[in-house]
């Protein structure tokens, strides 16, 4: 296929040619006419956040976790929100190293920094751009605890080698997929070989709502902690009402119901 500039240039940009787009195109999302019926619908119910009410959250929960086969899917504000969740629910003591790819996005170092974690760079593949796994071996000393694949455009981390390592060093894995939705590795999805991963829906994510994202996990005790921390930290402790009672410090990290339209895309 001969690829011709717009701006008539004979030779590609690489090669000191004209762009082939003479202007950048946006990345709008695709939304359907029935995902903006269900936001209008949310609208005119009044309930539009997810702390009074929030069925439809509940629903692309559900959805979401049936979807990657997990026990439970917790939703949150966006992918760094999830990530710092995800990071939180593997209840590392403070100091702890966790490894991640060089080719990463921000949020899987930042949001460490967050849950008190020291962030430890890794090579990548520089085929794949994938996380290496010997490297990952070479870096893993007696503070190690955490492995975190991070999955970019779509290209999953070699999880049967990394896995594999984990388990001989006892570490947990957290996987950032907030570039990965659906992407197999060894024929499962990625998301589905850690503890829990976590999920940006922003955007120009593959599904997109905004600003939102979204933990999926099989631990039993990660939805409840994760819905104190996302709400306001909400006990029962010192309250003489128990209604408003905060036992913790809280992270705001709720979605919003009129943000969360129908999953659509998840059906694909
Ligand atoms: C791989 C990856 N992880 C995490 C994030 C953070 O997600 P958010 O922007 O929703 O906080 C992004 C966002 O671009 C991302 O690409």
């Amino acid at each position: 296929m001969t690829i011709v500039p717009e701006t008539g240039s004979p030779r590609l940009a690489l090669h000191g040619g004209g762009p082939v787009r003479a202007e950048r195109k946006p990345a709008n999302p695709l939304i359907s006419d029935a995902a903006k019926s269900e936001v209008v619908e949310v609208l005119e119910s009044g309930t539009l956040a997810q702390f009074y009410g929030g069925t439809r959250v509940r629903r692309f929960e559900s959805a979401y976790a049936s979807r990657f086969q997990r026990k439970h899917a917790i939703a949150v504000s966006s992918g760094t929100a999830a990530l710092h969740l995800a990071y939180l629910a593997a209840r590392l003591p403070s100091g702890s190293e966790a490894l991640l790819p060089a080719n990463a996005y921000v949020s899987a170092a930042s949001a460490m920094i967050q849950a008190e974690i020291v962030p430890v760079v890794v090579d990548i593949d520089p085929l794949t751009g994938a996380m290496d796994p010997e490297d990952c071996a070479r870096k893993i000393n007696d503070r190690t605890r955490m492995l975190v694949p991070v999955h970019m455009y779509g290209q999953p981390c070699p999880m049967p080698e990394l896995t594999t390592l984990a388990s001989r060093h006892g570490l947990v894995i957290i996987e950032d997929c907030g570039q990965s939705h659906g992407a197999p590795s060894a024929g499962r999805l990625t998301g589905t070989f850690g503890l829990a991963a976590a999920f940006s829906l922003c955007c120009r994510k593959h599904i997109a709502v905004g600003e939102g994202g979204m933990v999926i996990t099989d631990d039993d005790a990660s939805p409840k902690r994760s819905a104190r921390w996302r709400t306001r930290a909400r006990g029962r402790t010192g309250s003489t009402t128990g209604r408003w009672a905060t036992a913790t410090t809280s992270r705001r990290y709720r979605r919003c119901s009129a943000c969360t339209s129908s999953p659509g895309s998840m059906k694909s």
